[in-house]
């Protein structure tokens, strides 16, 4: 989950390195550091914290030698072995060895006790600086600093990739994959650039090469140097050039990144559309030709494995795809998935939902099936990221960069894509039966953008109602059909930027158990347009108003019923068909968390305890 950065080049590295590590916090935040070498060896200047506190103790203590610097390696953690203290903050040191890691050592408790046999005194609590002294040991044993770093890589377990630097080998930087992303870029002004993702390089260049596993990278001022981790072997990298530019990766005037995220979600509707989709076919539905494709219109039965929001996208594409497209859809969460015996139809494809496409759980899901030879597909945001290289054929979200730790147009355009596999199959199944579905699909974009920006724009309302909501004890969300996993990605939203207490329920479910909850401290939010299911969540919501809790209702503008029974009402825009009110319901319950998380003052990018990807179990 931590953020690496390694440069060397002619820049001053530590302004590489710090811009760098700003891309990068979103992959933790516990705590930050650089190393950078100098005419008197290589310095660390780290923090416990954000990124913010190690630029303020650079500030108040100028330093020649660290502007003069144009090599150094810089890191932002997501503590997963010791607390988040400045101690256990990277870069370590072991020796004339200086690192940075990201991932896990599994077998870290055999490695350090070999090591304190051998006299080292760990100064950290972390698992990463114990491979300082396992390459500083290959060192003494006669190996090149580049052998050294190959020889201890394979002496440890789990996943992960480290960063180093050595004293003695000034101006070359080591990285090793195997499981944690690596990315590397050569610097147009020579040199080069290494990360955890292409983010930091973007704005020097977009022609970078992912890192296989088990791929060991030199960097110098001579440019970059690939060998096999296993043997030493020289490998030729196969550079690709992005699409993503760096103005992406800008806030844009917006206060936070989740704003501008979710005010993009119609552009990025549009992008995944017209990317997806075959645009020179004038048929429904024609998916732009790939290996997946074929994969996945031929597929008896889906498995869609994904956790978090993916998840929550996952369970309505299973609404979709078996209502239009006709096809058995099993959806699990990759953490459960993975650790039972599952049974698996014939032709049963799985799907790793992933907006990162670096998810361990979803990650170890995809790679068993694949031993087991079922046939494997990835939907992922991130070209390059591994669930894409992994899996047996990848279709890819048009997001863009999507920096809020919080998932918001990531959630929406998968949605987009499973809409475009459920019409894909249904017109398999019978040609032009999904023509209607079709030109619902198209208006989305533009009614979730007069939604959002409209005169009236829903911002402005839920904002209203967030204020007058903001100090109530807990929140409930329900909903019935595709609303209801809108319902628990709301409750995920608020707990996990607002550290709001909240539930979603399918609203059918209130009366076996949690309505015991519900009382004046409480708040619901009921998702009922004007659909198949409202009837029922209405007399659900009967039910809950009786209890006391204030209502926030969410349906059709001229729903007078549900606005009697509602203390706050957020109209939706009238839509054709009531299956994608999703897309406007996903948009009322993300702007009602940040609103809250905004009343409640939290950091609402990189909320506490959290990373963007979860790269460890
Ligand atoms: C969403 O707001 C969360 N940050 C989180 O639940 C996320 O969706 C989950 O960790 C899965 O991530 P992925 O899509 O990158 O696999």
């Amino acid at each position: 989950m931590c953020g690496i950065v390694g440069y060397v080049g002619t820049r001053p590295a530590v302004d590489v390195l710090v811009r760098g590590l700003k891309r990068l916090e979103y992959r933790g935040y516990d705590s930050t550091g650089v190393a950078f070498e100098t005419p008197r060896g290589i310095l660390i200047e780290k923090s416990e914290g954000k990124l913010e506190r190690v630029e303020s103790l650079m500030g108040a203590n100028p330093n020649a030698d660290r502007s003069n610097s144009v090599c150094g390696i810089g890191h932002t953690r997501w503590a997963t072995h010791g607390k988040p203290t400045t101690t256990n903050a990277h870069p370590h040191r072991a020796g004339s060895v200086v690192l940075v890691h990201n991932g896990i050592i599994e077998n870290y408790r055999e490695i350090k006790s070999e090591l304190l046999k051998l006299g080292y005194k760990p100064e950290s609590e972390t698992d990463s600086e114990l491979f300082g002294y396992l390459v500083l040991e290959e060192m003494k044993a006669g190996q090149s600093f580049v052998n050294s770093v190959r020889r201890a890589f394979k002496k440890i377990d789990g996943a992960c990739s480290f960063v180093v630097m050595d004293e003695k080998h000034p101006g070359v930087i080591v990285g090793a994959r195997n499981g944690s992303p690596l990315v590397l870029a050569k610097d147009p002004q020579g040199g080069a650039i290494l990360a955890s993702d292409a983010q930091p390089i973007l704005e020097y260049t977009k022609d970078v090469y992912f890192l296989e596993n088990g791929e060991v990278a030199i960097i110098s001022p001579q440019g970059v140097e690939i060998q096999s981790l296993e043997t030493g072997a020289r490998i030729t990298p196969a550079f690709v050039t992005l699409n993503w530019s760096v103005d992406q990766i800008d806030k844009g005037g917006y206060p936070h990144y989740m704003l501008k995220e979710i005010y993009e979600q119609p552009s990025a509707l549009v992008d995944t559309f017209n990317s997806s989709l075959d645009r020179s076919r004038s048929e429904p539905f024609v998916l732009a030709p790939h290996k997946g494709v074929d994969l996945l219109m031929n597929a008896k039965e889906l498995t869609l494995i994904a956790c978090g929001t993916s998840y929550y996208s996952s369970m309505i594409g299973k609404y979709w795809l078996e209502n239009y497209g006709e096809i058995p859809v099993n959806v699990d969460f990759a953490s459960e998935y993975r650790y039972r015996s599952s049974v698996l139809r014939e032709q049963s494809v799985l799907v790793g939902v992933s907006q990162s496409g670096e998810t361990a759980d979803t990650l170890a899901v995809l790679r068993e099936l694949k031993k087991k030879n079922v046939p494997t597909l990835g939907l992922t945001n991130v070209r390059g990221s591994t669930i894409s290289r992994e899996a047996g054929g990848t279709f890819f979200t048009y997001a863009g960069p999507e920096i809020g730790v919080a998932a918001t147009k990531s959630f929406t355009t998968q949605l987009a894509t499973f809409l475009m596999w459920a019409g894909a199959l249904r017109e398999k199944h019978k040609k032009g039966s999904g023509q209607k579905l079709f030109e619902e699909m198209i208006q989305l974009p533009h009614l979730l953008k007069s939604y959002l920006e409209g005169d009236n724009g829903v911002q402005k309302k839920i904002r209203s109602i967030a204020t007058q909501v903001q100090n109530k004890k807990g929140f409930f969300f329900i909903g019935r059909g595709p609303s209801f996993p809108i319902a628990l990605e709301g409750a995920l939203k608020l707990k996990e930027i607002a550290y709001i207490h909240a539930e979603g329920y399918a609203a059918g479910e209130l009366k076996h158990g949690p309505i015991a909850m519900i009382d004046e401290s409480m708040v619901v939010v009921v998702l009922a347009p004007k659909d198949h299911w409202r009837e029922k969540t209405i007399s659900n919501l009967e039910e809950v108003k009786a209890r006391g809790a204030t209502i926030i209702g969410v349906g059709d503008a001229n729903d007078s019923h549900l606005k009697d029974l509602s203390h706050h009402f957020v109209a939706l825009p009238a839509i054709e068909n009531e299956d994608l009110s999703v897309f406007p319901l996903a948009a009322v319950v993300q702007l009602l968390s940040y609103e809250l998380a905004v009343l409640k003052g939290t950091d609402v990018d990189q909320p506490r305890n959290l990373a963007k990807s979860v790269t460890v179990e």
